[in-house]
């Protein structure tokens, strides 16, 4: 079986990126006949090392969904070489990566939330400024984007 390798991208990769690999990874699990990689880094250098915020640590292990081990990192060059999906959680964040995207980039660079039908941009709100509850909302979202994403892989990959 293919091992899809994919890279999910936000601003600081500490909220919404770390979720989505948790979340992606979780769901992809349960998946017989589909074997997912999964990685996340942020467009900007300011969190680089840090744990995941730990709101989105909380929320995401109500779910049983430990994410409390990945540390922060910025998007690298060799990422597009590397990486067959890289899922971008809001416009500015697919605006950075196409901007330092390599012109022998292999890598399919989209909004991961695209193929949620019925949802116009499929962009991830960024909860970081907000309470707690967004941080629910945003493990919601990112749960249905997850299933559509993986759905969007098993008939067209
Ligand atoms: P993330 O959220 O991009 O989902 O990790 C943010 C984290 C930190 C900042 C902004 C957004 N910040 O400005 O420090």
């Amino acid at each position: 079986m293919k091992t899809i390798k994919v890279l999910t991208v936000c601003l600081g990769n500490i909220c919404r990126s770390p979720a989505a690999q948790g979340i992606l990874a979780f769901t992809a699990s349960q998946y017989k006949g589909l074997k997912l990689e999964v990685d996340s880094a942020g467009t900007a250098v300011f969190h680089v090392g840090n744990s995941p915020d730990p709101r989105s640590i909380r929320a995401l292990a109500e779910q049983g969904i430990d994410i409390s081990m990945q540390q922060a990192r910025q998007v690298k060059e060799e990422d597009f070489q590397q990486f067959d999906w890289i899922v971008a959680m809001d416009a500015a964040n697919l605006a950075n990566l196409k901007a330092i995207q390599p012109a022998q980039s292999q890598a399919k660079l989209v909004m991961f939330g695209a193929y949620q039908t019925g949802v116009s941009l499929g962009e991830v709100a960024d909860p970081y400024y907000g309470q707690e509850d967004g941080f629910i909302r945003m493990r919601e979202h990112l749960t249905v984007i997850s299933e559509h994403f993986i759905d969007h892989l098993m008939s067209h990959d």
